[in-house]
């Protein structure tokens, strides 16, 4: 795996069929998995057994990132999205980021919280007492439950309690387990052992529990990429390297200290980082929650991100974020698409899969403030955008690219006008072939 490149100069020119050969040749995929990429996937019957009602699936466009080099290994990133210009805008950045040596990630051991709501406590100092008193116990309830995980070396590892003496319906406490939940994402495991805990938790604080379920906040379960950029890779035809560098620092600024930039700012991350999740079955909306509730950690909502000029005048990037996200079990194992997708990324951890979606978070970062900083989003974004309007009215195969060329050209990415140009192309190929 190691000698092997992401980098895969001319893929996107060539057919989809020819793609997905390249990168199941790359991957080592088996038939199967390139029958799941050339056809739809999940199938009906699966999706079935997966929800309630259902009527069928809702397809969205998967991709391929490439030029990712995370801590000296070529990654190729499977990423499912509808949003144009998000794969190629990634793969653009992680280029440039692999000029500089490639993404330096980390990621703690995947501890989940799991909190416990306990009221009508007597005595709260020795309710926080008793519970500190039988750790011990405590922590061998919550490990009754998932033995796989616990032989794993996973398992529960501290209980916290937190008193909050003044709400809405008076005081209460709230216990934390921290759960290790090892490759898993670990929802299911953490909660039941929860349930498990909470009546010997009702037992020794003498109070009554009620929410049973984990936190979507999972500060002890972060994921940290890091990476430089020789300035030179950030010229422009017009704006020396070391200038695009400050711009960048600039903009990263701004979504610091206003949290109307930050939720763009952030947003801009979780495009890649949720198409990552999506593609392997993940839980995206617990990433999200993750993510934004950690931005906002300090009191003010902020940028997950810090991008600076270094010394050498080079530009420093950084992101660390929660990352509750697994590898065994829920829809990474079912759904046969995130099943080909694991197999394309190839990590051996949850949370070397952390760490991977974090490098994505940086680049997808640094690929919008970069345009943003000089060219401006709306270069790139239209004419991709123009591909989808010529699809939307009607175009196929070489057409597509023809009518969006031209509502580019003339600066009129509509729909109304790729129909008119679909129809006068149509009509000129009918009086030259008729
Ligand atoms: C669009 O999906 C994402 C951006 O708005 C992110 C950003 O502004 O940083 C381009």
């Amino acid at each position: 795996m190691g000698e092997k490149s992401s980098r895969l100069p001319g893929f996107y020119k060539r057919p989809l069929d020819e793609r997905v050969d390249i990168v199941a040749e790359w991957a080592g995929l088996d038939a199967a998995d390139v029958a799941v990429l050339k056809g739809q996937g999940l199938a009906n019957e699966q999706a079935d057994k997966m929800i309630e009602n259902t009527l069928g699936t809702f397809a969205v466009p998967l991709g391929i990132a490439a030029n990712f080099l995370i801590n000296g290994r070529d990654y190729l990133i499977p990423m499912a999205v509808e949003e144009p210009s998000v794969v190629a805008a990634v793969s653009n950045a992680a280029k440039k980021i692999r000029a500089g040596g490639g993404f330096h990630t980390e990621a703690t051991d995947p501890v989940m919280i799991g909190q416990i709501q306990v009221l009508d406590i007597p005595d709260m100092e020795a309710a926080i007492a008793a519970i500190e008193a039988n750790q011990a116990e405590l922590l061998e309830i919550a490990n009754c439950c998932d033995r796989v995980i616990v032989e794993l070396g996973g398992g529960a590892r501290k209980i916290e309690a937190r008193p909050f003496p003044d709400t809405p319906v008076g005081p209460m406490l709230i216990v934390h387990l921290h759960f290790d939940t090892r490759d898993a994402m670990g929802a299911n495991a953490i909660n039941t052992s929860l349930e498990s805990l909470a009546p010997k938790i009702a037992e020794l604080t003498n109070g009554r529990t009620n929410l049973r379920i984990l936190s979507n906040l999972a500060d002890q379960r972060t994921a940290t990429a890091r990476c430089t950029i020789p300035a030179n890779q950030l010229a422009t035809a017009d704006i020396p390297g070391s200038d695009v560098a400050k711009l960048i620092e600039e903009a990263n600024a701004f979504a610091i200290v206003d949290p109307y930039r930050a939720a763009t700012h952030n947003k801009g991350i979780m495009n890649g980082i949720d198409a990552v999740c999506i593609a392997t079955g993940n839980d995206w909306r617990a990433v999200e929650a993750g993510a934004h509730t950690y931005a906002a950690r300090n009191g003010q909502y902020s940028a997950l991100t810090d991008w600076h000029v270094d010394e050498n005048g080079d530009l420093y990037g950084e992101i660390t974020l929660p990352m509750a996200v697994g590898m065994v079990g829920g829809a990474t194992k079912v759904h046969p698409t995130a099943r080909a997708a694991m197999k394309i990324l190839n990590v051996a951890s949850a949370p070397e899969l952390a760490q991977v979606m974090a490098a994505v978070g940086l680049a997808q970062n640094l690929a919008a403030i970069n345009a943003l900083a000089t060219v401006g989003i709306q270069k790139g974004h239209m004419r991709l955008h123009a591909r989808q309007v010529a699809l939307a009215a009607g175009a196929q195969d070489g057409l597509v690219q023809k009518i969006a060329d031209k509502l580019v050209a003339e600066q009129n990415i509509r729909v109304e006008r790729a129909a008119q140009l679909l129809a006068e192309t149509k009509e000129t190929l009918n009086s030259v072939t008729g």
